[in-house]
């Protein structure tokens, strides 16, 4: 599948590098056409350019940007029939300094809405689907050894959860259908204890208990 990733930081180039070899032709899209270029020789990209171009060039997009920037970058996306995959958390202060600051930086939705959901409004002709906000990069890029983490996967097209939980498959985590858009208000509740705990060595993992 040809994949972008629009935003060549710490998770987009980690889940550029897992997705590009699992197989998949990922274009890396940067603000800086030509070190989008630089990451996807490093990461093993097919290839690097500006958010657009990448955007244009990819079936699926993967939004890994800062939340502050999410509502100008978006709307400038072609993205019309795409599935665009949500890996960001809406935080007003993307310091990350751990333990409770982490809950009072987090923006505030009404009822049902969500960091995704905000997102979806800004690319009504994408499905989004919310994943991989609660993976630390750091273990994206390792690897987990025997273990495969957990990925929560909603959003309101039910085939294109599809497409998101093989991909997930893919690059080496355990998928689970979360359900509709609604839930990624719950999945971007996640990450704060997921990092309040401060260690990437944690991986949530999700096991199915056989019924009484
Ligand atoms: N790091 C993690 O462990 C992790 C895990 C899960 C989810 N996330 C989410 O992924 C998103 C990116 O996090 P990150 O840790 O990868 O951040 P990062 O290392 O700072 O990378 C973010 C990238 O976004 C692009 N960008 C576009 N507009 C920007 C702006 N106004 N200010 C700064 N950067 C801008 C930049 O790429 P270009 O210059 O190439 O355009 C930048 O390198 C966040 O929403 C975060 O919550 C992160």
């Amino acid at each position: 599948m040809k994949i972008a990733i629009i935003g060549a930081g710490e998770m987009g180039s980690a889940l550029a590098r897992d997705l590009a070899e699992a197989g998949h032709p990922v274009t890396i899209g940067s603000r800086d056409a030509d070190r989008a270029q630089a990451i996807a020789g490093r990461v093993g990209a097919a290839s690097g350019g500006g958010y657009e171009q990448a955007a244009a060039a990819s079936e699926v997009v993967v939004l890994t940007v800062p939340w502050q920037a999410v509502r100008q970058i978006v709307p400038g996306l072609p993205l019309d029939g795409k599935i665009l995959i949500d890996a960001t958390n809406p935080y007003l202060d993307d310091s990350f300094d751990g333990r409770e600051s982490v809950w009072s930086v987090r923006e505030e939705f009404p009822a049902g809405e969500s960091g995704a959901s905000v997102i979806q409004a800004l690319a009504p002709g994408a499905s989004v689907v919310k994943a991989f906000n609660h993976i630390w990069a750091v273990t994206a890029q390792r690897g987990f050894g025997e273990t495969r983490p957990a990925v929560f996967v909603c959003g309101d097209d039910a085939s294109a959860r599809t497409v998101v939980m093989g991909l997930a498959a893919d690059i080496g985590y355990d998928p689970h259908d979360a359900g509709g858009l609604e839930r990624a208000r719950w999945l971007e509740a996640l990450t704060p204890l997921v990092v309040a705990l401060e260690d990437p060595n944690v991986a949530l993992t999700v096991e199915h208990v056989p019924p009484r």
